[in-house]
């Protein structure tokens, strides 16, 4: 498999590899990896601080989504006799899939902590009728919708779009902003997201995103620093797919005054997919550039 020069994704999780291969890091395209589940993976243990919500408290409404890993519904959160808060409720099914484990996704979910860009944990839900495993997330209006929808047979890895998909460049800019700085507060706490893809992000008209779906993430093996920067660069690349996508749908309303932003986003996105992973940037950098081509958009 050293010789797949072409391979984009790959699902490892819930094996019995004793150690990462560090060939996966020469791959020249690889973008999303998971491998939680292995044995040579250190099991963070989750902050003690995060609140168990009884299953009794909530109310159960409209399902929001169906994955492979589980059901999420809209439902609402009794909080005290006279308190209720709208929120999500993903409840895992508790089986194995091609993504891995439940209880993976939920002490990646729970180390990630809260970002401004990530979706928002309120806690874990206890006393389930048939002991299933869940989260419970701050509810994201519909005014929020996932940005893209799961690959096709046809672009087996690239998320799809409606065929008339368009994005303003000052949306474009400001997803890339957003979900920039969410994956570098994920890997500064050693976690990759392994599914960095529009279907897992929920943005609004203006272009506010929020990352989701801790389905498919890893905590970095160990504090190998090399490791580490592999396991971004893989990321960042992931994250040029996602820009790609944007701004190959992007609509400028001024030619004349965009055209400059549009080309330093087009280098962005091209040095994010460079095929020497070593050569991409890292997030921390990413979000500088877009902070200082966003002051000079202003
Ligand atoms: N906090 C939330 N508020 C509202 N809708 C949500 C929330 N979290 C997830 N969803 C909806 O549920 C869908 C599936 O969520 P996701 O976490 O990606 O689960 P899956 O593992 O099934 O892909 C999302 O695409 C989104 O439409
Ligand atoms: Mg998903």
């Amino acid at each position: 498999m050293a010789q797949c020069q072409n391979l984009e994704l790959i699902r490892l999780a819930a094996n019995q590899l004793n150690t990462l291969p560090t060939w996966l890091f020469t791959l020249p395209r690889l973008s999303w990896l998971a491998y939680a589940g292995n044995p040579f993976c250190v099991s963070s243990s989750a902050p003690s601080s995060l609140a168990e919500i009884n299953w009794a408290d909530l109310t159960i409404q409209d399902t929001l989504g169906e994955g492979a890993s589980g059901v999420i519904y809209k439902g609402f959160w009794t909080t005290s006799p006279t308190q209720t808060v709208e929120v999500a409720i993903k409840v895992f099914k508790g089986n194995v899939t091609s993504d891995g484990l439940p209880a993976d996704e939920m002490r990646s979910c729970m180390a990630a902590g809260t970002h401004p860009h990530l979706v928002k944990l309120l806690g874990k839900i206890s006393h389930h009728p048939d002991q299933k495993a869940g989260l419970v997330f701050a509810f994201v209006p519909s005014s929020y919708q996932t940005l893209g929808y799961p690959p096709s047979f046809e672009t087996c890895t690239r998320d799809t779009y409606p065929p008339d998909t368009q994005f303003a460049l000052s949306v474009v800019l400001r997803i890339a902003q957003g979900i920039a700085a969410a994956a570098a507060h994920l890997h500064s706490n050693g976690i990759l997201h392994g599914d960095l893809y529009a279907h897992n992000i929920l943005t609004n008209a203006e272009g506010e995103s929020l990352l989701g779906d801790f389905g498919g993430a890893s905590f970095y093996p160990d504090h190998n620093p090399a490791i580490a920067a592999s396991l971004e660069q893989l990321e960042v690349r992931a994250f040029g797919c996602l820009l790609e996508d944007l701004l190959d749908r992007c609509v400028l309303d001024n030619v004349e005054a965009q055209t400059k932003l549009r080309d330093r986003l087009r280098c962005l996105q091209q040095d994010c997919l460079k095929p020497e992973p070593s050569m991409r940037p890292p997030f921390a950098a990413i979000c500088n550039v877009l902070t200082a081509l966003t002051r000079s958009h202003a």
